[in-house]
């Protein structure tokens, strides 16, 4: 049978949410991740550090007794944001990053950041304490195409961004098109993207197939073939300036199976078994340690991890749905077959 041996990996963007359900995603992400960068899109958003730390005490509070986890928190800019606010996140020890939601973007993003002009003395502030901004790189304006929100953004609003503050490092979080990964390819050693396991695995015909998919909603939206193949391409080059983030964002089911269905995949249940899958369809293996393992931590200027994961190519059934507190979610693959399966005794 077909194994693979990897340092053991992390999710550099995450969505863990709070309330009933947090044990069960944050179980789900521990069971293969020892860190993971979480997003702070919480209602309300996490704003100031004493939220983070408050908001990785209930994290670490969820987390099941056998298992071993790292919250990476990250503060949520807004136009208030102030260069102090910016500082004691770098002194906390606690913050690892800066998440930029241009306002109405996404889900929980109504307190966003309304003009990147607002925003330019926390970015000179990070710049210089080399806290990262993890960017949601897709501008709102409804005139704007939807599937063409990423490449306007990067034209519009991060290009200019690179080259006011040329040292700030920058992650552009969960990259869909050829565009995006043209423009961090051809940018500074600072600019880094990740890629989820679901832009990876899907076009946008998966919205579609046989009717309407909610579940395969997300944001951004799933594109092209085109686009997926450079998605593909890159993540199994071996450049070390893409590597592993799910958006791994749980949504209960009856909120995706709703008139106004919202916008997120929930991955964790599966997110390095698909990755794996992947991989191993594009002849890749090799390149999956370094993806999942390695490059994001030489980025934020972590240490990698000390233990190992055992990959083994078994197939299982992905429940259709999985209980979560109080919740039932539907995730990635629901029904269906992965292909592979985490060895026993490589969890968390
Ligand atoms: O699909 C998404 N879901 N994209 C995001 O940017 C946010 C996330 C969520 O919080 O559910
Ligand atoms: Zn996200």
């Amino acid at each position: 049978m077909k194994t693979l041996s990897i340092i053991r990996p992390d999710d550099w963007h995450l969505h863990l949410r709070d309330g009933p359900g947090l044990a069960s995603y944050v179980a789900a992400t521990a069971r293969q991740f020892a860190r993971a960068i979480v997003m702070p899109n919480l209602v309300p958003p996490v704003t100031a550090t004493e939220r983070a730390r408050a908001y990785r005490e209930r994290i670490l509070a969820a987390l099941p007794d056998d298992m071993a986890f790292e919250p990476l928190m990250t503060l949520y800019l807004t136009d208030q944001t102030s260069p102090e606010e910016i500082r004691q996140a770098r002194a906390s020890g606690i913050v690892k990053g800066v998440k930029y939601y241009p306002a109405g973007a996404t889900t929980h993003s109504d307190s966003g950041v309304t003009r990147v002009e607002k925003t330019y003395n926390a970015l000179a502030a990070m710049e210089e304490s080399g806290l990262p901004l993890l960017v949601h790189g897709e501008v709102v304006n409804d005139e704007v195409d939807i599937f063409d929100r990423e490449r306007i953004f990067i034209d519009q609003i991060l290009e200019p961004l690179t080259v006011r503050f040329p040292a700030l490092k920058v992650v552009l979080e969960h990259v869909t098109t050829k565009d995006a990964v043209g423009f961090v390819k051809a940018a500074s050693d600072r600019m880094a993207a990740t890629i989820t396991v679901h832009h990876l695995m899907l076009n946008r015909n998966a919205m579609f197939k046989g009717g309407m998919n909610p579940h395969h909603y997300c944001l951004p939206v799933l594109k092209r073939e085109i686009h997926r193949q450079a998605l593909l391409e890159v993540a199994v080059s071996g450049h070390p300036r893409f590597f592993l983030g799910t958006d791994s964002a749980p949504h209960p089911r009856h909120a995706k199976e709703s008139a106004c269905g919202c916008a997120g995949i929930f991955s964790a249940p599966a997110a390095i078994e698909l990755y794996a899958e992947v991989f191993d369809e594009a002849g890749a293996l090799d390149k999956l340690e370094g993806f999942a393992s390695r490059h994001g931590p030489a980025f934020y200027g972590l240490p990698v991890n000390d233990d190992h994961i055992t990959l083994v190519k078994r197939p299982w059934t992905m429940p259709a749905t999985i209980p979560c507190g109080t919740e039932e979610v539907v995730p990635l693959r629901a029904g269906g077959e992965v292909l592979w399966s985490l060895a026993h005794g490589s969890h968390g």
